[in-house]
């Protein structure tokens, strides 16, 4: 097999690679003008759904089979959302795309918008991304300047209008309905599905959303085609037919205690080892490691002995964290502290939920209560158990919520609690050794004189 080859971030960190001349001199916007003069939309989507290439904002859900889910024969208009909120703690690697080759993405979502024959496009970015909104507005411009968007681009029958819209900094107008509340001038609720977005999405409108990363692969595609991006990563599992197999190259944002953090691109598939080991220059200082995140908080925690985990769709899961994710893996060594971990993680989930489901809102902000009493030395044994309860009790997975947020806050409560569980016993045995007894399960802790 050849060498892997890195292609999404192949421009990234050259003078100039965020203008429109460096990316035309490199190849930009061939694949467009062939893609518009030889093949149909329908042609163009069976490119991308033979590919296998599955969303990379966090599901893995297959690209080309949800832009099938739109209606034939719909008279429009027809919208697409680029997703790039990316609040995923420990995840930037849309930011370095869209910072760095903005055209990359912008070549991506119009191939995506001719194959789902959207007319209009808007680009939904993380308020915090200032370069990244200043070189994507710029990238636009161009754009519109050389006829790559606008009225019949390139001679042929597709326009496309993209607009640039910034979000207001909430983790929730990541997840695509509340996105597109959040577009439609609204508070970012998520929505009762179905319907689903791709029958009635903007404006109830058939609506696709799809991240940053996955526009960008889709553009690599039309430029290399369906055996080159098959031919790396993980195939898929034969004696499984619900497996789509995890192909493609993969952008990992690698943070924490190592010595070179970075966004690196891999074959989907590689090891956290490998990752640490061959990308990151190995554990910071030399130290031990204790434990990583697979790809973002959300998906839960790995033990330093599980880090052969692969870093595929498939392969967290198998570890009992909840998936990829945004494949943001954060390394920690052995001074920290688990308790400080899930804390943290807490605070983050019950201050994100967007409080329309009673099991997310109640049950983040008693995890949240109970770990606050834990830390502060009062916490009782049985708090783990109940901190489970809870973890197993929120989320889509039990069918309790509207979206996927509360599955996010629980998988990081169940993996550190059963993996650690003894850190966390002796922690409260060790702060709380007269065995202090709080009645309520869930106190309100200012009574105990903890803020
Ligand atoms: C709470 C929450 C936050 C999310 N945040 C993001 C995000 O910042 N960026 C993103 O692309 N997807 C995010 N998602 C996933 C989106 O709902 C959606 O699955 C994704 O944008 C689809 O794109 P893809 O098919 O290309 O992966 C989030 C989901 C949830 C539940
Ligand atoms: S699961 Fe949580 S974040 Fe998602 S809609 Fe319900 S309350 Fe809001």
């Amino acid at each position: 097999m050849p060498p892997f080859e890195p292609v999404l971030l192949a421009n990234v960190g050259q003078e100039g690679s965020h203008t429109l001349r460096f990316y035309e001199q490199t190849g930009g916007y061939q694949s467009l003008r062939r893609v518009l003069k030889e093949q149909s939309p329908v042609q163009f989507t069976d490119i991308v759904k033979n590919s296998n290439l599955r969303g990379r904002g966090g599901a893995g859900f297959p690209t080309g089979l949800k832009w099938t889910f739109l209606p034939k024969d719909h008279p429009g208009p027809i919208y697409f959302c680029l997703n790039a909120d990316e609040s995923e703690p420990g995840t930037f690697n849309n930011r370095i795309l869209m910072e760095d080759d903005p055209h990359q993405v912008i070549e991506g979502l119009i191939l995506s918008c001719y194959a789902t024959r959207a007319t209009t496009a808007y680009i939904y970015l993380r308020f915090e991304y200032p370069l990244a909104y200043q070189r994507l507005q710029l990238a636009i411009n161009e754009c519109y300047e050389a006829g790559h968007l606008g009225k019949n681009i390139h001679g042929s029958e597709f326009s496309l209008d993209i607009y640039l819209h910034r979000g207001a900094a909430a983790y929730i107008c990541g997840e695509e309905t509340g996105l597109i509340e959040s577009l439609e001038g609204k508070r970012a609720w998520p929505r009762i599905k179905p319907p689903f977005p791709a029958v009635e999405g903007l404006f109830r409108k058939p609506t696709v959303v799809n991240n940053v990363e996955t526009a960008a692969c889709v553009k690599q595609i039309a430029d290399r085609g369906v055996e080159w991006f098959k031919s790396i990563g993980v195939p898929a599992d034969p004696n499984n037919p619900r497996d789509a197999g995890s192909y493609g190259p993969k952008l990992y944002c690698l943070s924490g205690h190592i010595e070179r953090p970075g966004c690196y691109e891999a074959p989907l598939g590689i090891t956290v080892n490998q990752l640490i080991d061959e990308y990151g220059g190995g554990m910071w200082k030399g130290r031990k490691p204790k434990a990583a995140i697979p790809g973002g908080i959300s998906m839960g925690l790995l033990k330093a002995d599980e880090f052969h985990c692969p870093l595929d769709f498939n392969g967290p899961g198998k570890f009992g964290c909840l998936g990829l994710g945004t494949a943001a893996v954060v390394v920690m060594d052995e001074t920290v502290s688990m308790i400080d971990t899930l804390h943290n993680s807490c605070r983050f989930f019950a201050h994100e939920s967007c409080g329309q489901c009673t099991p997310c809102r109640e049950g983040t902000n008693w995890a949240l209560k109970m770990m606050n009493r834990i830390k502060a030395g009062k916490g009782r044994l049985k708090d783990l158990d109940l901190l489970l309860e809870i973890g197993d009790n929120i989320g889509i997975m039990p069918g309790t919520t509207i979206c996927g947020l509360a599955d996010g806050a629980a998988w990081p409560i169940k993996n550190a609690i059963r993996k650690w569980r003894g850190e966390f016993e002796e922690f409260i045995k060790r702060t709380n050794p007269q065995g202090y007894q709080e009645e309520s399960a869930v106190p309100a802790l200012e009574l105990i004189g903890i803020h």
